[in-house]
């Protein structure tokens, strides 16, 4: 069975996600990063979740306070000054370890030979152990990422929430040669919730549907009030899909670059798929009939297509086997 860590901002989306992951995965660790909220908060919000699954035997270790080298900047008009708002939850019995996400990694990968990664944060602590250990890229199976946007971003026109955070980790990250999977918004948009949602958990009725009903309430007003959109995201659920069953998520293989200038763009995921230009609709084949493609070799499996049905009874039904 392959060996996961999970680098993570909790965060509404992280905690289902997490929840999914810890019923599925053989999860060797949770790594927390500065995100949606402090590193404090989110390490806080981990330990919260685990303790609500009764899984408080996976260790939490936190790592980057901030991004390498712009100012933190947090989401709480989506996921409230806690990071993690709406369910009550008692502060947390267990401690976060002492040993830094990123070393955490490198130590990681280095007893297991051979590791997979999940992020759903900025990837301050993914880049982090990159540098600290050079060779870890040998070690790291695949990468599965909620982040980017072939489409159009949210934390600015161009730009996704966790690119935009640390583009110069993500820079680092995807040019690392590692096999990466990302989930970005163009994808993520497809695992929509609204409030049938909240029925099927209150339907539902264990510990943990219940918990998930209240993250799902505030997330969906949060996103209403916010982004005027009428429910909210499963974002960083659908990296986790992903890795549990690859048949949910029909992917192309595009060259991903990470957008560190542009006045407008910076953090934009720029998704070079021109190779595929012969397969795209017809309109978009004028003039190109004999063009040549002159990109780089595809870096990244960009996930296009949910199969919304099935991601959903496999979120469900993991809530109920708990
Ligand atoms: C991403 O940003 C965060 O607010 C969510 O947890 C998700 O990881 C979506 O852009
Ligand atoms: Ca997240």
């Amino acid at each position: 069975m392959k060996k996961y860590i999970m680098d993570c901002d909790p965060g509404h989306d992280d905690a289902i996600a997490l929840i999914l992951a810890a019923r599925h995965l053989d999860l060797l660790g949770i790594t927390t990063v500065g995100g949606n909220q402090t590193i404090e908060k989110v390490t806080t919000n981990a330990l919260k979740v685990l303790e609500v699954i009764g899984r408080t035997d996976i260790p939490v270790h936190p790592g980057s306070q901030h991004p390498w080298i712009q100012k933190l900047e947090t989401a709480p008009q989506f996921h409230g000054a806690s990071g993690m708002d709406g369910p009550q939850v008692p502060v947390p019995t267990t401690q976060p370890r002492s040993t830094h996400a990123a070393q955490f990694i490198v130590d990681t990968a280095n007893r297991a030979g051979r590791i997979s990664l999940i992020a759903t944060g900025p990837l301050t602590n993914l880049a982090t152990a990159l540098q600290l250990d050079p060779m870890l890229a040998d070690k790291v199976e695949e990468i599965f990422i909620m982040g980017g946007s072939v489409t159009f971003g949210n934390w600015t026109p161009a730009a996704e929430f966790n690119i935009y955070v640390d583009p110069e980790a993500a820079y680092k990250v995807f040019n690392a040669g590692i096999p990466m999977r990302m989930c970005g918004l163009n994808l993520t948009r497809q695992a929509f919730v609204a409030d049938k949602d909240l029925e099927i958990l209150k339907g539902i009725n264990n510990r943990v549907a219940l918990f998930c009903h209240d993250l799902l309430r505030f997330f969906i007003d949060s996103c209403r009030k916010t982004a005027y959109i009428p429910g909210a995201n499963l974002h960083d659920v659908c990296a986790v899909a992903w890795a549990v069953d690859p048949a949910l998520i029909k992917a192309v293989d595009m060259h991903v670059q990470i957008e560190l200038q542009g006045k407008y763009t910076r953090g934009m995921t720029v998704c070079d798929y021109r190779h595929l230009r012969n397969e795209l609709p017809r309109q978009d084949m004028v003039h190109e009939a004999t063009a040549r493609f002159r990109g780089e070799q595809p870096n990244c499996a960009v996930g296009v297509e949910l199969a919304v049905e099935s991601f959903f009874s496999l979120l469900y039904d993991t809530i109920k086997s708990y």
